[in-house]
């Protein structure tokens, strides 16, 4: 079930704030994650840490990715928060990435009280006790938005995977490119192989002894006659992907989500 919309009030007083929190996003959206991870250490696992570490983290105009995908949303949200419907198709182009991630209802609690705690953290008494309920209604009604696509998707996408959550899956195929990366291919003894298209993607359990439990995303390739599902790993220096580049080799087994991502 959806929440009820924000009030008229609540939605001026969300708008009135996007140029402070413009100004600060870096800041705010830094300290969200610095909040998330010490807070709830255990939702480290489904994030994908070699972004969140420094040395290897992608930057964009010196932003770490990370942050700006986040700050992002916000920012799109509080502008739209009375024209939610417009911000739908991005709502589920997340959705499948969360879906990917065994994101669950219960966390959107967790991920609110970080994130307002930050506003509250950074930009200190500049955020009311009214800004502050503004924020925590709309955040609210954000998550029942998310919540109710991602239900949805869950089901969908896990139907035509044949499975939900994580499978193991061993690696029956490997080809490896000049330019250092690679494809494997996987197949599920239990499950077989999840139909997939073009344009998906499945997350990939990275549990290595000495590496802080992670996930990575990894696109789906192609489909061959055989219709194993290939994925490729593309060359790089994050500890997760050179796990799955200089140490899964054939025969090994592998966790991965369904299926995620419109098929294009
Ligand atoms: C309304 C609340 C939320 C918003 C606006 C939001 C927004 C986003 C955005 C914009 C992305 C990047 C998508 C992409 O790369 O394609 C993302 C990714 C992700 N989100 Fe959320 N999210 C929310 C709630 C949650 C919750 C409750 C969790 C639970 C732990 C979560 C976990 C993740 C994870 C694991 C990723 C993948 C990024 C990574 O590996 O670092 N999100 N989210």
């Amino acid at each position: 079930m959806v929440a009820a919309e924000p009030t008229p009030e609540t939605i001026a007083i969300v708008k009135s704030t996007v140029p402070i929190l413009r100004e600060n996003l870096t800041e705010v959206i830094t300290r969200f994650y610095e909040n998330l991870f010490s807070t709830y250490p255990e939702l480290k696992k489904q994030f994908n840490m070699d972004r969140h570490r420094g040395g290897t983290v992608k930057e964009e105009n010196g932003i770490p990715k990370q942050v700006a995908a986040l700050g992002g949303a916000v920012i799109s949200y509080a502008k739209n928060i009375d024209r939610v419907e417009a911000l739908l198709p991005v709502v589920e182009r997340i959705s499948h990435k969360h879906v990917s991630r065994g994101v669950s209802a219960a966390q959107y609690d967790k991920i609110g009280e970080c994130l307002l705690r930050a506003m509250k953290d950074i930009l200190e008494e500049a955020i009311t006790e009214d800004i502050h309920n503004a924020w925590a209604e709309a955040y609210g009604f954000l998550a029942s938005v998310f919540i109710n696509m991602e239900t949805k998707l869950t089901e969908e996408l896990s139907e035509k995977a044949g499975y939900s959550g994580f499978v193991p899956m061993s690696v029956v195929g490997m080809e490896t490119d000049e330019d250092g990366s690679k494809r494997l291919s996987l197949k599920s003894e239990e499950f077989g192989t999840p139909q997939h298209g073009p344009g998906q993607y499945v997350a990939v359990v990275i549990e290595k002894e000495g590496l802080e439990p992670t996930m990575t995303s990894m696109a789906t390739v192609r489909e061959d006659e055989e219709n194993t599902l290939w994925i490729y790993v593309p060359d790089s220096q994050e500890e997760s992907t050179r796990y799955l580049l200089d140490v899964v080799e054939l025969g090994s087994v592998i966790k991965v989500s369904v299926p995620c991502g419109k098929v294009k």
